[in-house]
């Protein structure tokens, strides 16, 4: 579980000489795809294999056991246990670890949209299996020379480099056709330092490889009696797109964000630099990666973020139903109530993460940091007061644990993966403090919260927390989150067996109709990046990345020169296309000679790459 980053000096022994790249010759704007002459040939490949000590790893969808065609391995006993762990419908009768298929598996990611049924389980054994948005290779990563590796390999023969860890992305964005995926997944070290020292922050810390796990996290700092700031997701990858792009966690009022936890980056620059970023070196980049948004700067092999001693954790859970009946309506007042109570739920560092649907409001954890059960009462008391007055039945608990990862273990469990399903169609909107404490906006966002979830299609899930106050480190994150009070995220359902046309129009539905209407009832305020739906329609610059979105693009500019690094609506995508066979091409008009000498291999940084 805990083996140690073996950095030394052999890195930089063996990175010493100058590198001679070839020339791209056709003088393309637009990476090499499958069946181009550029695309690299088979001895290519294995000389890169080589390089890469035997890691390097060609695509085999899983989805290939349900199709006769091109692998030849088709199973239907194997495909029938596929679809019920692909599908996140059927985990109930099952265990959790199914939710695992992707995470573990070198080029297969979570979110369907992306899939595109170019090689699933339920399209017909007939149809081939295609790689379609996959990889085509990836480097099974085990440090920063197999990273140099890749980059170098990416630029050299022209073709599309992409980073995944998790495969969590909304947006695709650890996967892509036609190319070569640098797979940090099994970067799993962490190394606890109990008195890390440096300008801003002396204290206990952890560095941790770039594949580790929120999970994982937890329980490796649990060994030595510290907590961590993680998801609430035990898969979500901690160094990848969760720090980088924000992170809320239970302890988000206690002790900020994901990104404000991160003191170090060590990180490959997509010009060939291994380089650590802190708040005084190389500051500018360790400002853009602390909340700029994943897979746009550089490729993290590991991040050293804060750590705190644990301690003891109460813990609440409270749902009540929609009972209503014609000429007696209550349940939506008590909703009302509910956000209107949010600021006096979050004193004292506290937390709290509902689901509310048509028929239910379920707060699944109200989560106190450092307190006991007498406090979870006290807490709740005048709210259920009210639920009282209004006639309103409801359950209530409360349990009390001797640090924060028993606690998570309870509410969010069973550790390392946690139960949370994967969700598929949403969009996260942040919800400032003013609207709810204004009676007027705040019954306008509980209408637009009543009419997104009464018809069945969406539910709601709302983490509730408090940033006011809490000091962190100049970094990207969008301003609007230390204004914030909850971040409520709309959540859309995938249907695995319905056409793929079925499924956008319920996308279609979230960002026509509701997406606006969030918008709309929070004006002003922003979204989580990392929880957007790719078919947003607002002004992504904007709502993502705000008054932050100019500074982060000179700094994507000086750090990936040659445009390696595209993701959907990540920092400087706007600058890339798509043509029409799929090629990702940079630059507004295709072979502009600007935008083609941008593309011309050029040497590498001050650290060099030789083999
Ligand atoms: C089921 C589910 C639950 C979630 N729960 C939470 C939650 O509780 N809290 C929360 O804040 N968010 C949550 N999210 C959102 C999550 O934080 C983002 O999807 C995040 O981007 C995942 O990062 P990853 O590295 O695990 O995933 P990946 O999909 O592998 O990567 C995400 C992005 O980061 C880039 N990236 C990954 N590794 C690196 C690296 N080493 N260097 C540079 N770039 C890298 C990728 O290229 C991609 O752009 C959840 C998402 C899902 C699907
Ligand atoms: C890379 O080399 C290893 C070890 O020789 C081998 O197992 C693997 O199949 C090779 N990968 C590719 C893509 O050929
Ligand atoms: C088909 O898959 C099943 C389940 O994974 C496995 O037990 C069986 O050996 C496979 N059959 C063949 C011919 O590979
Ligand atoms: C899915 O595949 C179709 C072609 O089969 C393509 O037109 C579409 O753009 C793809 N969608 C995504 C999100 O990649
Ligand atoms: C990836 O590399 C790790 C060692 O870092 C190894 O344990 C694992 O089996 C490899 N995975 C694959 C799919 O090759
Ligand atoms: C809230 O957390 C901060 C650390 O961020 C701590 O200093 C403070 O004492 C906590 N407040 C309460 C009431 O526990
Ligand atoms: C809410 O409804 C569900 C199922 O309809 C029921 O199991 C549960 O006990 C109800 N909860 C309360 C608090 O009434
Ligand atoms: C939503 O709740 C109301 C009140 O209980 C109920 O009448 C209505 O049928 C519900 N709608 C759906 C789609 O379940």
């Amino acid at each position: 579980m805990r083996p140690k980053v073996s950095l030394n000096g052999s890195l930089l022994a063996l990175l010493s000489a100058p590198l001679a790249l070839a020339e791209i010759s056709h003088g393309s704007t637009c990476r090499n795809i499958h069946g181009d002459a550029g695309w690299p040939r088979p001895y290519e490949w294995a000389e890169l294999n080589q390089t890469v000590n035997g890691q390097l790893i060609q695509t085999v969808p899983m989805g290939s056991v349900c199709h006769h065609e091109p692998f030849g391995v088709y199973n239907q006993t194997a495909c029938d246990e596929l679809r019920q762990d692909w599908d996140f419908r059927h985990w109930k009768f099952k265990v959790w670890e199914m939710g695992q298929i992707h995470v573990t598996h070198p080029s297969e990611i979570m979110n369907p949209y992306y899939q595109n049924q170019s090689c699933d389980p339920f399209t017909s054994p007939d149809s081939p299996c295609e790689l379609g948005n996959y990889a085509s290779y990836s480097i099974n990563v085990t440090g920063p020379e197999d990273v140099l590796a890749g980059i170098r390999f990416a630029k050299e023969k022209n073709i599309r480099l992409v980073i995944k860890n998790t495969g969590h992305d909304y947006h695709g964005r650890s996967s892509g056709g036609s190319s070569l995926a640098l797979w940090m997944y099994n970067l799993k070290t962490a190394e606890v330092m109990h008195h890390y020292e440096s300008p801003l922050y002396n204290g206990p810390a952890v560095k941790l490889g770039a594949g580790m796990g929120v999970g994982e996290s937890y329980m490796a700092v649990h060994e030595y009696g510290y907590r961590i700031v993680g998801g609430e997701c035990g898969t979500v990858g901690v160094a990848g797109g969760y720090s980088q792009g924000g992170g809320h966690s239970v302890l988000t009022s206690e002790r900020g964000l994901g990104s404000d936890q991160v003191l170090e980056w060590e990180v490959v620059t997509p010009a060939g630099e291994l380089l650590i970023a802190t708040p005084t070196h190389n500051a500018d980049l360790y400002w853009a990666l602390s909340g700029g948004g994943g897979g746009t700067y550089g490729v993290v092999v590991s991040s050293t973020v804060k750590i705190f001693p644990d301690g003891p954790f109460a813990g609440g859970a409270l749902v009540f139903n929609n009972t209503d009946t014609p000429g007696h309506e209550v349940f939506w007042k008590g909703v009302e109530l509910w956000y209107k109570y949010f600021p006096s739920f979050t004193v004292n560092n506290n937390t709290v993460q509902f689901v509310l649907l048509n028929s239910t409001l379920d707060a699944q954890a109200i989560n106190l940091p450092g307190q006991d059960i007498a406090a979870v009462h006290r807490l709740m008391a005048p709210y259920l007061a009210e639920l009282d007055n209004l006639g309103i039945i409801y359950r209530f608990t409360t349990e009390y644990s001797e640090s924060y990862y028993d606690h998570f273990n309870n509410y969010y469990g069973p550790l390392p993966h946690g139960a949370e399903p994967v969700t598929t169609i949403l969009y996260a909107r942040l919800v400032p403090r003013r609207v709810v404490q204004d009676p007027t906006a705040n019954a306008k966002l509980v209408d637009t919260m009543r009419s997104l979830v009464q018809d069945g299609k969406f539910l709601i899930g709302c983490g509730v927390f408090d940033l006011r106050g809490k000091t962190h480190p100049d970094n990207a994150v969008l301003p609007a989150w230390r204004d914030a009070q909850a971040v409520c995220i709309a959540n859309g359902f995938w249907d695995f067996e319905a056409p793929t046309a079925n499924n956008v129009a319920v996308k279609e539905e979230l960002v026509d109709f509701h997406a606006p209407a969030m918008d709309a009832a929070t004006p002003g305020s922003g979204v989580y990046m990392n929880e957007v739906d790719p078919l947003y329609k607002g002004d992504w610059k904007e709502a993502m990345y705000g008054v932050n979105y100019d500074r982060l693009l000179a700094i994507k500019n000086k750090y990936d020169p040659d445009h390696m690094l595209f993701g959907h609506m990540s920092v400087g995508s706007d600058e890339f296309r798509f043509d029409e066979r799929g090629r990702l091409c940079y630059g507004h008009s295709f072979g502009h000679s600007d935008s083609e000498s941008r593309l011309v291999v050029q040497q590498f940084g001050p650290i060099k790459f030789e083999l």
